[in-house]
């Protein structure tokens, strides 16, 4: 199986869509296989989200991520599961999402938009060792 990191980000929990979001993960038919509800640090936000280090929006990425509880996840599949997330996430940018996507449906914000998946197979296992390191294979 092939796995993935997905976090219903604060803006999700404080909204109360966590079960509208987790319910469309496992209706593909992904498997949630990990879960916590925690508040994001800064430190991990810093490591989680180091290829935007320097960005303009990154000091504005960190406070959001860090606000309030997350939902962080790890999910599987048969294969290609961060892919099948990202197609489920929708554009980065809610407002040009596509209907019937996460964040098409539920989001209207580029700084809010409710869920990140990793975006290769190389971030999936860098993320899933960041947040649960003692996860075994
Ligand atoms: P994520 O990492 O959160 O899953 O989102 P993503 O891959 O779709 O987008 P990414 O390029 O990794 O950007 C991370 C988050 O930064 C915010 N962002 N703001 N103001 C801006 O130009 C800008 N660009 C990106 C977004 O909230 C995005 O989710
Ligand atoms: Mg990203």
């Amino acid at each position: 199986m092939d796995r993935t990191l997905v976090i219903c980000k604060p803006d999700a929990v404080e909204r109360g869509l966590v079960g509208e979001i987790v319910g469309r993960l496992e209706r593909k038919g992904l498997r949630l296989v990990a879960g916590e509800l925690r508040t994001i640090d800064a430190g991990t936000a810093a490591r989680h989200y180091e290829e935007h280090q320097g960005k303009p929006f990154y000091d504005d990425l960190v406070a959001f991520i860090t606000r309030s509880p997350s939902l962080v996840l790890v999910v599987e599949g048969p294969e290609d599961t961060y892919k099948v997330v990202r197609t489920l996430m929708g554009a980065t940018n809610p407002r040009d999402a596509a209907p019937g996507t996460i964040r098409g449906d539920l989001g209207v914000l580029l700084t809010e938009n409710l869920v990140h998946g990793s975006d290769s197979p190389e971030s999936a296992a860098r993320e899933i060792a960041i947040f649960f390191p003692d996860l075994e294979g």
